[in-house]
């Protein structure tokens, strides 16, 4: 029955090797999404009065300059310049088709007067603040319904000053829920890039409800001790790329979200396509990459790449609780590199903290097709707490070439979960045991089909080669 080789089948062959190689080497993955690279017009901050003493209060300089670059707004819109100097302000709002642009010494500074952050409605995906009930306080550089927003420069920074909101947390002095140092909110055609950001109240940078957000080439900071700093939380945000940033705060430093419990149930918009590429850093209290614990929007289609996270708690964890429902799915994480990680992967499924006692404990989140591929690790303590939810197990978690140097006598901790593995040192426990090859590749998330996978490689040589 068999025909001989012809020109067409090796191609055919060769063709499906080079597709299984799909790690994108090189520059930039992230698609620009935006003319506004070069805007027509230009202004300088100093034009409105501004003062850059770092004392004082800039907030009307900013709102002024805002203001007239509106009526550039369908002239291409306009630069915001702002030059070396300490530049205190409170919260402002940016418009479409803007470029705020930081020179080299620029620091945008965060007054420390609350009343400098007004306060503003909660979410409706999230019900009410995160940490209080009611509203929360705006961010210091906001945008609402935007799009073709650019935040960048020559390394300037942005800085809270959120120590003051860390012990107003810390004492219980706040009225209400602590602000982001930005927060986009509904705005398509966002950049940030370029700059540092350091010492953020509460989270960093909030896209929310947002499209087409690249972040690219970012540094940002934070004590350890500092909570709830999390460098970047998109949240039921849609086609995110995040690239060549290094992170390091008190919590988390990437963490996709997508509402709370019942509000985010009814709000029902997830996170999705989300890629995040070459991100270094340190969380010496939280994860490299979280996802929830907020994600009852869902969460799916996340392709995280050439991560090294040293000094930190937990390389990936995934957090949720019964009451959350939506789900987490189509989830890719490959050629990590930990050093000095307690746990490298961690999944809780019942993290608890709910916003009120209306959710609904029969809403269970799916989570399923969980991949994780070439991991390595140095110096972990426990390489995988895995707790999924009794009823409720999260299925299809596939490992392929985890080699980890554990210390803990007892490596992986598994409970209601189920999946595939391969090629995972130290032996990983009973529940992931099933090999993924040949017949699980399917299953499981983004790994080659049985047809380009190593074995079948070996038999395509050798057919070949017949
Ligand atoms: C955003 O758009 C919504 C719907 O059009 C509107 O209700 C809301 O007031 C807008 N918010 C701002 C700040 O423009
Ligand atoms: C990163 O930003 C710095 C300045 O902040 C710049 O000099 C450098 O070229 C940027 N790198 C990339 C890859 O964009
Ligand atoms: C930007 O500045 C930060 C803080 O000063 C520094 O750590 C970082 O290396 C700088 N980034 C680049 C690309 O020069
Ligand atoms: C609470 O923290 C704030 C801000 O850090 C500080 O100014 C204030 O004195 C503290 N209040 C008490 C009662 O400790
Ligand atoms: C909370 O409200 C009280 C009473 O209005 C006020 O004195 C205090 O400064 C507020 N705290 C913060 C952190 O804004
Ligand atoms: C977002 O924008 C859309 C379209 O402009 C609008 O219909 C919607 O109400 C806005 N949502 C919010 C939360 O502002
Ligand atoms: C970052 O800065 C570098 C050097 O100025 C520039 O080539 C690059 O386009 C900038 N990247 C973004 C995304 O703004
Ligand atoms: C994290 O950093 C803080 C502040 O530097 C330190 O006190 C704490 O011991 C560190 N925790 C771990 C687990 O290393
Ligand atoms: C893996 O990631 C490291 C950086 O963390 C990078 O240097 C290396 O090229 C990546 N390997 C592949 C195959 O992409
Ligand atoms: C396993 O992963 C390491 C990186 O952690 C990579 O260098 C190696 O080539 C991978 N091995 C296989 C068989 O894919
Ligand atoms: C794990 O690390 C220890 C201490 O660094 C080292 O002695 C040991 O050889 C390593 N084991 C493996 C399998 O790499
Ligand atoms: C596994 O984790 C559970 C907590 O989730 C703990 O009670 C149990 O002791 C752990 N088992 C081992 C063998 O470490």
């Amino acid at each position: 029955m068999r025909r001989p080789l012809t020109l067409v089948d090796v191609l055919l062959v060769l063709a499906l090797f080079s597709c299984s190689s799909w790690i994108v080497r090189g520059s930039s993955l992230c698609k620009q999404t935006s003319l506004g690279e070069t805007r027509p017009h230009s202004v300088s901050i100093t034009e409105f009065g501004a003062v850059g003493d770092g004392v004082t209060l800039n907030t009307k300089a900013f709102q002024n300059a805002i203001f007239y670059i509106n009526s550039f707004e369908d002239k291409g819109g306009a630069k915001l310049f702002v030059p070396a100097g300490r530049w205190l302000t409170g919260s402002f709002d940016l418009i479409s088709h803007v470029t705020l642009w930081l020179d080299q010494d620029a620091i945008i500074l965060g007054s420390t007067n609350s009343d400098d952050w007004p306060v503003v409605d909660p979410l409706p995906s999230y019900g009410r603040g995160r940490e209080l009930p009611g509203g929360r306080h705006k961010s210091l550089i906001y945008g609402h319904n935007l799009t073709d927003v650019i935040i960048t420069g020559d390394n300037g920074t942005i800085d809270g000053q959120g120590s003051i909101w860390w012990g107003w947390f810390s004492n219980r002095t706040l009225n209400y829920t602590r602000p982001h140092l930005v927060e986009l909110m509904n705005s398509t055609g966002v950049i940030i890039s370029n700059l540092t950001f350091v010492n953020s109240p509460f989270w960093t940078i909030h896209p929310v409800y947002c499209s087409q957000v690249n972040i690219q080439n970012v540094t940002i900071l934070a004590p350890f001790d500092s909570p709830n700093t999390d460098g970047i939380d998109p949240d039921s945000s849609d086609n995110v790329c995040i690239e060549d940033c290094y992170i390091s705060t008190g919590d988390d430093l990437i963490s996709i979200k997508s509402g709370w419990d019942e509000y985010g149930i009814s709000y029902a918009l997830p996170s999705t396509n989300i890629i995040i590429h070459r991100l270094i850093g340190e969380s010496n209290s939280s994860a490299g990459i979280a996802i929830g614990s907020e994600m009852s929007g869902g969460v799916s289609e996340i392709h995280a790449e050439n991560l090294q996270f040293f000094n930190s708690h937990t390389g990936i964890r995934m957090k949720t609780s019964p009451g959350r429902g939506g789900y987490m799915r189509n989830i890719y994480v490959s050629n990590m590199t930990l050093t000095d990680v307690t746990f490298a992967i961690r999944f809780t499924g019942l993290y608890g903290e709910h916003p009120d006692e209306f959710y609904d404990p029969d809403a269970v989140p799916i989570v399923e097709r969980i991949t994780f591929k070439d991991v390595k690790g140095e110096k972990i303590k426990h390489a995988g707490l895995l707790e999924g939810i009794k009823g409720d197990n999260f299925v299809k978690i596939c490992l392929s070439n985890v080699t980890l140097n554990v210390s803990s006598r007892f490596p992986w901790n598994c409970s209601y979960v189920q999946g595939y593995s391969d090629l995972v040192f130290p032996e990983t426990c009973e529940a992931l045991k099933e090999r993924i090859y040949p017949e699980h590749s399917s299953d499981c998330y983004q790994l080659p089909s049985y047809l380009s996978s190593l074995s079948n490689q070996q038999r395509v040589y050798r057919w070949l080669s017949w």
